[in-house]
Parts: structure tokens; sequence; C-alpha cells
């Protein structure tokens, strides 16, 4: 490692953990600061298409609009340099902006202010990032649907689209398993029981319905929005209704364990242990999971490197929350997927990319697949932080 990099680190004991990782997380760092000057206010979006290393950039709100602003809280977190914890805090006007527009907000106001003001005031203290956190954790909670008990994902978008509302209504998603962290966090910061009831209700509602009992996931699943009357399993980003979307499954993977972190519940470990098994075998020998598991891992169908990232944060999560041969398979599978990813998607290396990681799958049938995206670089650089042993997230 050299010493640039040594400088990234609070303490000689982490920085001496894996010196490729943490040559690695300097590497991340730097791109961070140098994506600052060209980026300005701007977010990234994805990257261009034909597995291009520039971003196009978010216009207004986007669900992934939160990942920089988490990329440059754990920058500074790393380094102490104010130039990230100004950036960060210099979107603040956008995120306000996504709490004054009821059109704006759904399911991913988790990952929005989780990571821009959660972040915010853990780094800070600053009260005001505080405010804006309780705001949005209070409009998350007013999503759940007491009928059915889960919080809705989508919105309609008025009387004019009507199939916009059949499709959105009733609905949830594996998704939203990692927008629940918000509500704890509001859960631990007020001691409202509303928050905690909420983000219960939902991780149930989840491991009973999207969880299938071989530890496979639905992506979505659909309820009679009247009555709450649980319909069918369906697909919406993966290959098919019955097939496993690995994103989805490292999404739901990250969550539980995020759910167990939070509140010790045995039930959200054993949830996150399932998954975790049943993701193993699906793997097979890859290291970096094709975009959906009921899909050969020969080549021929693209990867998901935001899923890895996803899967290998949540797998170190999972080690650090369980112990002896038990956490030393998770944290080996988890390396595993670091590994893959560092070994064929690590951008960190190119000075022209203004990514970090190639060869995301957004949305396989719309196209968007081979892409760099803002979420796969965030978890890469949670799943480093994890492998070096780092505990201070803002979930
Ligand atoms: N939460 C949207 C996605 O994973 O694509």
């Amino acid at each position: 490692m050299d010493s640039k990099s040594s400088s990234y680190f609070a303490s000689d004991e982490i920085a001496a953990g894996n010196a490729a990782y943490a040559d690695a997380l300097g590497r991340v760092v730097d791109r961070t600061r140098e994506l600052l000057l060209v980026a300005g206010l701007r977010n990234p979006r994805i990257g261009e298409a034909g597995g291009g290393t520039r971003w196009v950039w978010c216009e207004g709100y986007d669900w992934v609009m939160g990942f920089f602003s988490g990329q440059l809280w754990l920058s500074f977190q790393l380094s102490g340099d104010p130039v990230f914890s100004g950036a960060a805090r210099a979107r603040r006007a956008q995120f306000q902006w996504v709490l004054d527009n009821r059109r704006a907000q759904d399911h991913d106001l988790g990952f929005l202010f989780s990571l821009h003001s959660v972040a915010d005031w853990r780094m800070t203290g600053d009260p005001a990032a505080r405010e804006m956190a309780l705001a949005a954790a209070r409009i998350l909670m007013s999503r759940f649907r007491e009928e059915g008990g889960y919080i809705q994902a989508w919105s309609p978008s008025g009387p004019d689209d009507r199939a916009r509302s059949k499709f959105a209504n009733g609905r949830m998603i594996a998704d939203t398993m990692q927008n629940l962290a918000l509500l704890h966090w509001a859960h631990r910061e007020t001691g409202r029981q509303d928050f905690r009831e909420v983000a219960d209700g939902h991780a149930a509602t989840t491991a009973r319905y999207l969880l299938r009992e071989d530890g496979t996931s639905f992506h979505t699943y659909v309820f009679d929005p009247a009555t709450g009357e649980p319909l069918r399993g369906e697909t919406h980003q993966g290959y098919a209704d019955e097939s496993c979307w690995s994103r989805g499954q490292a999404w739901l993977l990250h969550g539980f364990a995020q759910c167990h972190a939070a509140t010790g519940a045995a039930e959200w470990l054993d949830a996150a242990r399932k998954v975790a098994h049943r993701t193993e075998a699906l793997m097979g020998e890859s290291a970096v999971p094709v975009w959906d598991f009921a899909l050969p891992a020969d080549g021929t169908h693209p990867v998901d490197s935001s899923a890895g990232a996803v899967m290998a944060a949540g797998l170190l999560l999972l080690a650090s929350l369980t112990e002896g041969d038990e956490a030393a398979r998770w944290r080996a599978f988890g390396e595993r997927c670091l590994d893959g990813l560092l070994a064929s998607c690590d951008l960190t290396g190119d000075p022209t990319a203004q990514g970090l990681l190639a060869h995301g799958a957004a949305f396989v049938h719309s196209g968007r697949s081979d892409t760099m995206l803002p979420y796969g670089d965030y978890y890469f650089m949670e799943a480093l932080m994890r492998a070096q042993g780092h505990a201070d997230f803002f979930w």
C-alpha cells in the first residue's frame, strides 16, 4: 500500500487488513475526489450506453440520487477531508426538494435519506440533517398498508393513468428491505414505537411472501389493494415471475442482515441466513452473479456487478453478526464476491473512468446492462470497508 492510500485509514490496525482491499479503497477515495471536480452538484444516474466510462447524470428526482452522497460521506469518514462533507452538504437543497414534493416520494426515501441526511447527522451532528431524516422517515412510514402489512413501493401517477395505478397499488418489492434502515434509525432516535412496528411488519410480510421456501425470492408480490389478500408473485426487473433476480436476492440478504443488526431479533438473522445459504448454491463457481439466477452463468448472459457489490456488503455484515465457522463461511463468500468485482469489474485503475465498477445490469429487459451504476459503486465501497473491519455506516 502506498503512503498516500494509507492516510485514508483512521487506524493502522484497519489499514493493515488486506493490502489489496486497502489499496482498492485508497483508489476509490481518489476517484471520488476526482469525480467531484467533474460532477459539481450533479449525481450519477447510469453509465453511458455501450459500456462507456462516463456518467449520465440524474435530472431532478431519481431513486439513485443519494448513492453519491453516501460515497462522499464514507470518503469523509475515511479521510477527514472537508471537501467531501462540503460536497455532500451542498446537495441538501436537492433532498429538501424531495421532502417538499409529494410526487417525488416513494419507498426509496430510505436509500436517499439514510445516505444523505442520516449520514450528515452522524458525521457532523447537524440538527437540520436529523430533522430532514425524521421527516423522510415519517413519510416512509405512512406508506405502510395495514391491509396486507407492507410498505407500498411505488406510487400511482394520477387519474389519467389507470394502468400505472393498477401496477403500483397493492405491490411490495424486494428492494424495500434496504429502505427499512431509515425507520430503524428513526425508532432509535425518537423512541417512537410506530417506526419499529412498520419496519417489523414489512420485514415479516417480506419473509412470508417474497422469500420462497427454498431461499430464492420473487422480485415483487401483489396484494388486493382493498382487502390485502395475497395474490401472486411477479417479476418487474427479473427474467420471469418464477425466477430469482440476483439484485433482488441481494437486497433481501443485506436487508434482513440489517434488520437483525438494528433489532437483535432472531427471525431476521434466520431469514438472512436462509437467503445467503441459497445464494451460495445459486452462485456455483461464479464470483460475479449473472443478472438472474434462472440463467446459466456461462458468459452468454450479462452479469450484474451491482448485485455482487450489495451481496458482498451484506455477506460481510452477516459475518460480523455471527460467530465461529459460520462467520468464517459468510466472510469467505463475501470476499469471493469482492474479489470477483476486483478481478473483472474494477475501474479504479482506469484514469478515464468516472465510476468505480463496470458490468452492472440496471434493467436488462429495457436494454440497460453492461453499465456503471451508482449503487454498484456505493456498495462496492461499503463492502471494501466492511472487509477492512469498518463498522460505522449510515444504515
Ligand atoms: N431499486 C431498484 C433496483 O434495484 O433496480
